[in-house]
């Protein structure tokens, strides 16, 4: 018997716990003819910020060993050209759809869902996620890497918008817990984990970075064993569900995110590779967990036993 796949992020439901990543698929139009992203849990959106951002200069991206590095910086057409521009055609194509935003100042971020809240009635998202921590902008960790900013965001995010809110949090930090408790208290549905790793790339024979600003982000297979640690830390910490990324490539990836307590997963990095991988991954989750007799995906959520300390 297919396995149930609806999971609740707080009181954004999904009909299955699959999510594309944010920047991976721009607003989804952009891979729609590619893959049904109706049979997706939610499109993330490419972040949207109050002003249109050209991005950095190139290269902008680097293949590595197990991954990629990016310093997009950010590009997006600014809010007003989104809701006019982007938004109506997304609504109209029907597929679930999460609006990733970011600001330089607390107030930045409350602009931008009150922005969302207000075109509600016409161009509904299904919940937003605040991206507290890219690295390729500056002061874009900011927000991430102390909890009372974070929670100063995600307490103004809060007040503006009854929409599903998600904080997504970046792993460059000593120990992702208090963070993640903090957008917790102020008033987060759920965090996403993790955002990329600081990361860089070198020319050697030019003596120079591969990128301007010298760090990028890191994503891909590389990080997976270690967004799966951040993924069971945050979850052991927190009551709201937590969003799992980082290096998911199949479904065997996204199993063991949820085993580890993640309620869901963002599917970043593969689309690249291969557009259809959500949805791949979507149809070998329900095949494994058939495998696997397990008739409901959340009974597989937070399930990970660690193991017994050895005797002393
Ligand atoms: C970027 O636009 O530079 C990537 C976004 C992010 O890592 O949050």
């Amino acid at each position: 018997m297919r396995p149930r796949m609806e999971v609740a992020l707080g009181p954004l439901r999904l009909r299955n716990p699959v999510m594309t990543a944010s920047g991976t698929c721009g607003s989804g139009l952009e891979l729609a003819p590619f893959a049904d992203l109706s049979r997706l849990g939610a499109v993330v959106g490419k972040t949207v910020t109050r002003e249109p951002r050209i991005g950095n200069p190139p290269p902008r991206t680097f293949e590595t060993a197990a991954g990629m590095l990016n310093s997009i910086g950010l590009q997006n057409p600014g809010i007003d050209r989104f809701l006019s521009g982007v938004l109506p055609e997304v609504v109209a194509s029907g597929y679930p759809f999460v609006a990733n935003i970011a600001g330089e100042s607390v107030e930045d971020f409350a602009a931008l869902a009150a922005r969302f809240e207000a075109v509600r009635g016409t161009l509904p998202v299904a919940g937003i996620e605040a991206n507290l921590s890219c690295p390729n902008v500056a002061g874009g960790l900011d927000f991430s890497v102390d909890p009372r900013r974070a929670a100063e965001v995600v307490g103004a995010l809060r007040r503006a918008t009854t929409l599903p809110l998600l904080a997504k949090l970046s792993p460059n930090v000593t120990d992702v817990r208090p963070l993640a408790r903090a957008c917790e208290e102020a008033g987060a549905d759920a965090v996403t984990l993790v955002n990329t790793y600081l990361g860089a790339a070198v020319d050697w024979r030019r003596r120079k970075p591969v990128f301007g600003r010298v760090m990028a982000g890191l994503s891909g297979p590389a990080i997976k064993p270690l967004a799966l640690f951040q993924v069971w830390r945050a979850s052991s910490a927190v009551r709201i569900p937590v969003v799992g990324i980082g290096g998911i490539m199949d479904a065997g990836d996204a199993l063991e995110f949820l085993c580890a307590g993640a309620r869901a997963v963002q599917v970043g990095t593969a689309l690249f590779r291969t557009p259809t991988a959500a949805n791949d991954l979507l149809d070998g989750m329900e095949r494994l967990l058939e495998e696997e007799g397990i008739a409901d995906v959340n009974d597989l959520v937070g399930t990970l036993r660690p193991r017994a300390e050895p005797a002393p």
